[in-house]
C-alpha cells in the first residue's frame, strides 16, 4: 500500500507535469477528464488525510512563457469551479441564493463553455491596444500582433473614450480545425489532436503571419469596464453591448428565470452539445445582475457568481492490447484497436477503429501503449493518440499485416488510396460482408439473414455467392443446426419473395464500386433490366443524369467481368427478375421537386431504402434542414440539430409513422409540436 503522503507527492508531480504539458507546451498528453481525475484524488486525499498537507487548488493556468512579453492583467482572469451534474449544480444555486440572503427569484444566464483558450484584449479611446493570454491569471503573455490577425475581432470600437477589457476565447470551428489538420497532412506537419491544441497552438505563434493563416474566431463573454465610463448593470446587457461593438457572441446565450430553468437549460446545451459549430464540454451559468454579482465575489481561484457544468468525458485514456484488421464486403482491411475495455461518454469502449495504415503510422500507436479515446456522438469510438511518457520502454512501431487473417492472401495497398485490400475474391470474409450486405434491409431486404447465419451457411458449403442463395434447399437448410422447419421456410420464402425485388434494389445488393442508391435507381430507370445496362455501351452510361465516368466506367467493367455474368445468369436461372417495374408508366411525382428531411429511424426503412422512396418518388433527401425544406419526418432517436433548425425555420415536423402517408399522397394529417 502506498502511504497518503507517498500518493499525495505523486500526484503533485503528475498535476504539475500535465498542467505544464497542457498551458506551456499547448500539448496535452491526457484528456482533461483523466486530468481532472488527478486533481479530484488528491482533493480528497487532502480533505481526508490533512497531514500530507494542502496544495494550491487545481490550475489556474501557467506562468507566462519566454517568448511573448509579460502583461499584468488588470483585474485578475479567473477560472471557473466545476460540478458534473444537476445536484451539484443545484447544491452550487443554494449557496448563490443564501450567500445573497434572499428569497426572490434569481435570474441567470446560461452559456455555451467553449473548449478553447481564455484571452483578453484591451482597447483605449475605441482602439485595440494590446491582447493577452491568461497565463497565471495575474500575468499573461502579449499576444496583440497575432490577435490582430483573428477576422472576427474588430480593431475599433465605436466609443471614443474610455479603457474596456474584453474578454472571451479563442477558438478554431470544428470545420476550420478539420481544414486545418487536412492543410497540415498535406504539408507534412504534424496534426492537432483538437481544436483546442490547434487553437492554442496558433495563437501562440511568433510569427504573426503563422497566427494569420490559421482561421482563429474569437467569442466573448465579459466586458470589464476599466474607467466606469458605461452603465450596464446586467450580464445579458452586457453581451448585447458586446455584440452591438461587433464581437461574435453565442447566440445560445440564454437568460432564465429561476433555479428551475437555469437546470433545465444546463441540461439542454448537454443534449446538444453536438450541435454547435465549434467544441463545447460544457454550459456556464452565470448570475445575470452584476450588482449581485459583486457582493457575492470570487475566491482567489474562481467567482461565486458562476460555475462552469462540465459534461461528461468523450474522451479517456486506456490500455492499447493489440491490433487488428478486419475485412469488409470489398476487401478493404481496416485496422482496429483492441482496448482493455473502458467507459466512454456513458459507454463501454473495447474496440475503436484505427481506420488505415497512414492513421496508425501517424498516430504512433503501438500495442501496450496508453491511448486517448474518443466517442463524440453517436460517431464510432476512435483512437486518437498515445499517451507517451518520455523514456519509457514501447513495442516496436505496428507494421499492416502482408496477408489477409482471413484467407491469408496478399494484402495490397492501391495506388493513390489510403486504403489497403485483400485482394483475394474468394475470401471467406469478403464472401460473407459481400452476402450480408445484399439481404440488408437497404439491399434485398430479406428477413432472417445476418451475419451468423450467413457465416454458418458459407461454413456448411450451402452458400458461395449471393446468386447461391436463390437455389437454397428448405429441406436442407431445416436440417441445420438452430433451423427448424419453421424457420428453414421462412427463410427460404423471404429469399423467394426478393426474386420479385426492383432492379434498383438489386443493384445495390451487388455493391458494385460507387454505386450508391440514387445512382442504381436511375440505371435502373433509365434501361427497366439488368440485361439492357449490362449491354450498355460506356458513352450511354456516362450520358445518364447523375452518372459520372466514375460510375459509368465501374458498371461497364461489372458487367463485362466473368464472374459477375456467371452470377447474373445464375440469378436469372433461378427465376429472379431483375427488372425495374413500373417503367411504361409515367414516374411516380408523389414528392416531385420536395425537399424531404429524414431524422431518426423509421420503422421499416433502412437509412437508404427511406431515401430512395423519397428519390423514386421525385423528391429529394438532403441532409440537412433550410428554409426550402419541404418537411422533416421525425423517426426514433432524431438528431436534435434538424429538430431545432426545423422549429426555428418553421419547417413542418412529421412523426415517423406518417412517413407511408407522405408517400403515397404527398402530404400529411398530423405534424408534431
Ligand atoms: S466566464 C470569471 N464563460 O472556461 C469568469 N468562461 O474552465 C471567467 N470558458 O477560464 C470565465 N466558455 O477560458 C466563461 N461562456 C464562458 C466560457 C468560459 C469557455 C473558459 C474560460 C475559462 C474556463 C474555465
Amino acid at each position: 500500500m502506498t502511504s497518503p503522503a507517498t500518493r499525495a507527492a505523486e500526484l503533485r508531480e503528475l498535476i504539475s507535469r500535465h498542467s505544464r504539458a497542457y498551458f506551456v507546451h499547448d500539448d496535452p498528453v491526457i484528456p482533461d477528464a483523466d486530468y481532472d481525475a488527478l486533481v479530484s484524488e488528491l482533493r480528497e486525499l487532502e480533505r481526508r488525510h490533512p497531514e500530507v498537507g494542502a496544495s494550491e487548488r487545481a490550475r489556474v493556468g501557467a506562468p507566462a512563457s519566454a517568448v511573448f512579453s509579460p502583461v499584468r492583467h488588470a483585474e485578475a482572469m479567473l477560472s471557473l469551479d466545476n460540478v458534473f451534474d444537476v445536484d451539484e449544480l443545484r447544491s452550487w444555486s443554494e449557496r448563490v441564493e443564501r450567500g445573497l440572503d434572499t428569497a426572490s427569484t434569481l435570474t441567470f444566464v446560461v452559456e455555451p463553455k467553449i473548449d478553447g483558450l481564455a484571452l483578453s484584449i484591451t482597447y483605449r479611446g475605441g482602439q485595440l491596444v494590446q491582447a493577452a493570454t491568461r497565463g497565471d491569471g495575474r500575468v499573461g503573455e502579449d499576444v496583440t500582433d497575432n490577435v490582430r490577425t483573428i477576422a472576427n475581432v474588430p480593431h475599433r470600437l465605436s466609443m471614443t473614450t474610455g479603457a474596456v477589457e474584453i474578454r472571451g476565447e479563442v477558438f478554431l470551428a470544428k470545420a476550420d480545425f478539420e481544414r486545418l489538420n487536412e492543410a497540415q497532412r498535406a504539408a507534412g506537419a504534424r496534426v492537432f489532436a483538437n481544436p483546442r491544441n490547434a487553437a492554442a497552438g496558433s495563437l501562440r505563434q511568433k510569427d504573426p503571419a503563422v497566427s494569420a493563416s490559421r482561421p482563429l474566431s474569437f467569442l466573448a463573454y465579459q466586458l470589464v469596464d476599466l474607467d466606469h465610463t458605461l452603465s450596464l448593470t446586467t450580464h445579458h446587457q452586457t453581451l448585447a453591448q458586446l455584440a452591438s461593438w461587433g464581437f461574435l457572441v453565442a447566440p445560445e446565450a440564454h437568460v432564465v428565470e429561476g433555479v428551475s430553468d437555469m437546470l433545465a437549460r444546463s441540461s439542454w446545451f448537454e443534449r446538444h452539445r453536438h450541435d454547435f459549430s465549434y467544441e463545447i464540454d460544457g454550459a456556464v451559468i452565470k448570475v445575470d445582475d452584476l450588482s449581485r454579482r459583486a457582493s457575492l465575489g470570487s475566491t482567489s481561484r474562481a467567482p461565486r457568481w458562476a460555475i462552469a457544468r462540465k459534461f461528461p468525458p468523450e474522451e479517456r485514456t486506456t490500455r492499447l492490447l493489440r491490433i487488428e484488421v478486419s475485412i469488409g464486403r470489398t476487401g478493404r482491411a481496416t485496422p482496429y484497436a483492441v482496448l482493455e475495455p473502458v467507459l466512454v461518454a456513458g459507454s463501454r469502449v473495447a474496440m475503436a477503429t484505427l481506420h488505415n495504415a497512414d492513421q496508425v503510422r501517424e498516430k504512433d500507436v503501438r500495442p501496450g501503449d496508453l491511448v486517448i479515446v474518443r466517442k463524440a456522438g453517436d460517431v464510432i469510438p476512435e483512437v486518437v493518440g498515445a499517451v507517451v511518457v518520455d523514456g519509457e520502454a514501447r513495442a516496436p512501431a505496428w507494421r499492416f499485416p502482408l496477408t489477409c487473417p482471413e484467407c491469408g492472401g496478399a494484402l495490397r495497398r492501391r495506388e493513390d488510396e489510403s486504403d489497403t485490400y485483400c485482394i483475394n475474391p474468394a475470401c471467406p470474409a469478403q464472401q460473407m460482408q459481400k452476402i450480408v450486405h445484399f439481404a440488408s434491409r437497404g439491399a434485398l431486404d430479406i428477413e432472417g439473414l445476418g451475419e451468423q447465419r450467413v457465416a454458418q451457411l458459407l461454413n456448411e458449403g450451402l452458400l458461395r455467392d449471393v446468386a447461391d442463395l436463390f437455389t437454397l434447399d428448405r429441406e436442407v437448410v431445416a436440417r441445420l443446426e438452430g433451423f427448424g422447419e419453421l424457420s428453414a421456410t421462412a427463410l427460404v420464402g423471404a429469399i423467394d419473395a426478393a426474386k420479385s425485388a426492383p432492379l434498383s434494389r438489386i443493384l445495390i445488393g451487388l455493391g458494385i464500386r460507387h454505386v450508391g442508391p440514387v445512382a442504381a435507381r436511375e440505371l435502373a430507370r433509365r434501361f427497366g433490366t439488368y440485361d439492357a445496362m449490362a449491354r450498355a455501351p460506356l458513352e450511354e452510361l456516362e450520358s445518364l443524369e447523375g452518372i459520372g465516368p466514375i460510375i459509368a466506367q465501374a458498371v461497364y467493367e461489372y458487367a463485362r467481368d466473368d464472374e459477375s455474368r456467371q452470377r447474373m445468369a445464375q440469378m436469372s436461372q433461378a427465376g429472379v427478375a431483375m427488372s425495374e417495374p413500373g417503367l411504361d408508366e409515367a414516374p411516380d411525382a408523389t414528392l416531385a421537386g420536395r425537399a424531404v428531411v429524414i431524422t431518426g429511424a423509421i420503422e421499416g426503412y433502412s437509412r437508404e431504402a427511406a431515401v430512395a422512396a423519397v428519390v423514386s418518388r421525385g423528391g429529394s433527401s438532403p441532409g440537412s434542414v433550410s428554409a426550402k425544406t419541404f418537411c422533416v419526418v421525425v423517426g426514433d432517436a432524431p438528431g436534435a440539430s434538424k429538430v431545432d433548425k426545423a422549429r426555428r425555420a418553421g419547417v413542418p415536423m412529421i412523426p415517423g409513422p406518417a412517413f407511408e402517408e407522405l408517400l403515397a399522397t404527398g402530404t400529411w394529417s398530423a405534424t408534431l409540436e
